[in-house]
C-alpha cells in the first residue's frame, strides 16, 4: 500500500550516501553559522531574549587594562573573588562582537595611549562603559565623548555603578571593643602632603590650624617622606589626621578616608565634598568635617578639647561596634559589579554630554 511504498522510499534515502553527507554538512554548519546567528537572533528580540537570559552570562570586556594592571582575567573570577555568577570578564578584543559591555578606563584615553574602536559596528544592545576613579578636574576634556557612552563607572553615588573607595559594611554581630580606642598617641594632629599647593583650599585650612596647634606634616614637601609600611603605624601616633582631599568634589572620598585614618586608628578630620556625602557614606560619628565649624580657630579649640577628654575622644571609635570598613583595591571588582546591576541598567541610555556629567560633580 501507499504508506509502505512511502516508508521504504524513506529508509532507502537515509541508507544513501547523499543523506550522511547532507547530515554532516548539517552539524557543520550548525557549528559555525550557530554562534553569529544566535547572536543576530538576540540583538533583533532583545527584549524577549533579555526575560528569557535574566540568568544568562554577561559577558564584560575590559578594552584596555587600567593602568596596565596585569591580575589575571582567567577563569571565573567575579565568582572565584566575590561570589558574582554568570559574569565573564575577557579583555580579548577578538571577543568584541559578542560583549555586552565595553568598558573604557578614562585614563589612558585622555593621554592618548588608548583610543576607542568608533571604526568598529557596534552590536545592538551592547553598552560601552566609561570608567574612572579620578575626581573630575583630572579626567581631560571629555566633549568628544558626547553620545558614545551608555554607562558611567566612577567613585560617584549617582554613577550607574558606583565604585566608591572604600564602604562601611554592617557587622554581623555586635562586635567587642577591645583596644579599638588607640592608645599611645605623640602628636596630635599629622598631615601626610605629596603634592603642596598653596592655590588647595586644604593649605589655607592647614596654614590657619597649624597657626593655633601642633600639626606634625609628614610627605615630600615637608622633607619627612614616608614609605608604604611607614604609613598606618606613623599615623596611628597621632589624635587627629587630616584626611584633606586634593580636589573638593561631589562624593570624591578616597582612601584618605577609609585606609589611612580608619586603619591607623586617628580620627580624620576631613575637608573634600560637603558633610551630607561624608554622612551618606561614612559610619556614624567617625570624623570630624571642617564645614562644622565656623571658623579654623573653632576647630583647633575643639581638636584640643576632644584629645584632653579621653571619654569623649572614644566615643569616635564606637562605630567599630557595628560597623567594618571595606577597602576597593582590585579593579576586576569593580568589572563584577556591573553584572549585579546589568539586569537593572536603563534599556537605552546614552551620555549626550560627558563633559556637562562630569563637571557637574565639582562642588
Ligand atoms: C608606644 O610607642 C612607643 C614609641 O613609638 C613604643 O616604643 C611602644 O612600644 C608603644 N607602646 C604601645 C603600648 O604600643
Ligand atoms: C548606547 O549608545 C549608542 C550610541 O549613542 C546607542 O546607539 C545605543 O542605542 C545605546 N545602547 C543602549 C543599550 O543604551
Amino acid at each position: 500500500m501507499g504508506c509502505n511504498n512511502i516508508t521504504k522510499t524513506v529508509l532507502i534515502f537515509m541508507k544513501s550516501r547523499f543523506f550522511l553527507s547532507f547530515l554532516c554538512l548539517l552539524t557543520l554548519g550548525l557549528l559555525v553559522g550557530w554562534p553569529r546567528g544566535f547572536h543576530t537572533l538576540t540583538a533583533r528580540y532583545p527584549s524577549t531574549f533579555r526575560k528569557w537570559s535574566s540568568s544568562r552570562r554577561v559577558t564584560i570586556l575590559m578594552w584596555h587594562r587600567p593602568f596596565g594592571e596585569s591580575s589575571s582575567l582567567q577563569g571565573d573570577v567575579c565568582w572565584d573573588l566575590h561570589r558574582i555568577p554568570n559574569c565573564k570578564l575577557v579583555d580579548q578584543r577578538s571577543l568584541f562582537p559578542f560583549a555586552d559591555v565595553v568598558v573604557f578606563h578614562n585614563r589612558e584615553l585622555s593621554e592618548g595611549t588608548e583610543k576607542l574602536p568608533l571604526h568598529l559596528p557596534r552590536p545592538r544592545g551592547q553598552r560601552w562603559a566609561w570608567m574612572t576613579m579620578e575626581s573630575p578636574a583630572h579626567n581631560g576634556d571629555l566633549y568628544q565623548y558626547a553620545n558614545i557612552f551608555n554607562m558611567t563607572i566612577t567613585h560617584r553615588r549617582d554613577a550607574d555603578i558606583s565604585i566608591p573607595y572604600g564602604e562601611r559594611l554592617p557587622k554581623k554581630a555586635e562586635g567587642h571593643l577591645p583596644e579599638d580606642v588607640p592608645q599611645n598617641k605623640s602628636f596630635l594632629a599629622c598631615w601626610v602632603v605629596s603634592n603642596y599647593r598653596a592655590h588647595h583650599r586644604r593649605t589655607q585650612v592647614y596654614k590657619e590650624l597649624s597657626a593655633r596647634i601642633p600639626v606634625k606634616v609628614y610627605g615630600q614637601w615637608a622633607n619627612t617622606p614616608l614609605d608604604a609600611s611607614a604609613l598606618l603605624p606613623t599615623i596611628s601616633r597621632c589624635y587627629f589626621y587630616l584626611a584633606f582631599e586634593n580636589s573638593v568634589a561631589k562624593d570624591y572620598i578616597t582612601e584618605k578616608l577609609w585606609r589611612n585614618a580608619y586603619q591607623s586608628g586617628a580620627v580624620p578630620v576631613v575637608l573634600g565634598p560637603p558633610l551630607e556625602d561624608y554622612k551618606a557614606v561614612a559610619p556614624p560619628n567617625s570624623f570630624i568635617h571642617v564645614d562644622e565649624f565656623a571658623s579654623v580657630k573653632d576647630l583647633a579649640k575643639y581638636l584640643q578639647q576632644l584629645a584632653e577628654d579621653k571619654k569623649r575622644y572614644s566615643e569616635y571609635f564606637a562605630w567599630k561596634r557595628q560597623w567594618k570598613v571595606k577597602l576597593s583595591i582590585d579593579w576586576r571588582e569593580s568589572l563584577c559589579k556591573i553584572c549585579l546591576k546589568y539586569n537593572s541598567l536603563p534599556r537605552k541610555k546614552v551620555y549626550s554630554d560627558l563633559q556637562a556629567w562630569n563637571k557637574a560633580s565639582n562642588s
